[in-house]
């Protein structure tokens, strides 16, 4: 792919696999917007990038200032959505269905919002990139509510990239990625479950955010890959 003529707008681009992201399309030779919501934290992460980048603090979750974002942006190739949510793990027997629903909220919905949006600025064939979880995959206790809400966007992959052709649509599910999305539970927490995946993984390590932005980024260059959802987990599903 020509990188140099491709303009891509990454949902979630100011940390974690949204920003490895950022930079594999940036050094590529692409024109990126790097989105998310706090101006602050987006010019700190994009600082010394160089290349084609700009970005543009908003809320993903207001279809309002997705409409106003898309409207004003003009044609562009390919959507990466990499929004974060976090709520909804647990036992479900003690699952807080509120904080369920808030997870959601907080990266079903945007995902959706965005992308319904973003239809009559992305070119016909370009292409529409969710980013899910191996939890939809995997049966492993404490994840039922997380798998609900990346299983409930994976279920709409191979539709979605029939109702929408020539514009392709795929996912990346990615499993244990070292990111700060971790940084909401305690450290020891965070430590012992690394140690653990470490240990357990075939590939024997946790993953790291360029792992997925890799996969991510053959997403958007493999003009033949439409309906796909990627497992970019290290194994996790298969244990
Ligand atoms: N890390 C993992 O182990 C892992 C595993 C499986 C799946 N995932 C999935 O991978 C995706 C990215 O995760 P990550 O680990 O890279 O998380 P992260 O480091 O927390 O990054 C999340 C990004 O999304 C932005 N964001 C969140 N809500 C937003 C909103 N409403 N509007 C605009 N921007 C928003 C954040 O910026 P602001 O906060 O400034 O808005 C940030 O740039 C998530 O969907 C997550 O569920 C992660």
């Amino acid at each position: 792919m020509d990188w140099q003529n491709q303009k891509v707008v990454v949902l979630g681009g100011s940390s974690g696999i949204g920003l490895a992201l950022v930079k594999r399309l940036v050094a590529a030779g692409a024109s990126v917007v790097a989105v998310g919501r706090d101006r602050a934290k987006l010019d700190d992460a994009l600082l010394g990038i160089g290349g084609q980048v700009t970005s543009e603090a908003l809320d993903c979750a207001d279809r309002a200032a997705l409409g106003h974002f898309f409207g004003g942006l003009g044609r562009i190739d390919h959507l990466v959505m990499t929004l974060s949510g976090g709520e909804g793990a647990g036992p479900f027997a003690e699952l807080d269905l509120a904080a369920l629903r808030r997870g959601f909220e907080a990266k079903f919905w945007p995902q959706l919002e965005a992308a319904q949006t973003a239809l009559p600025t992305l070119r016909r064939d370009g292409s529409l990139t969710f980013l899910t979880a191996i939890s939809a995959r995997i049966a492993n206790p404490g994840t039922a509510g997380l798998g609900a809400i990346n299983g409930a966007l994976e279920s709409m992959i191979g539709t979605l990239a029939r109702e929408l052709a020539p514009l392709r649509v795929n996912a990346v599910s990615p499993g244990v990625i070292d990111t700060p999305w971790w940084d909401r539970f305690p450290a020891s927490v965070k430590s012992e479950l690394f140690r653990q995946q470490s240990e357990t993984l075939p590939v024997r390590r946790v993953g790291q955010a360029d792992d997925v932005a890799h996969a991510l980024q053959f997403l958007l260059e493999n003009t033949f890959m439409t309906g796909a959802v990627i497992e970019c987990d290290g194994g996790l599903r298969l244990l």
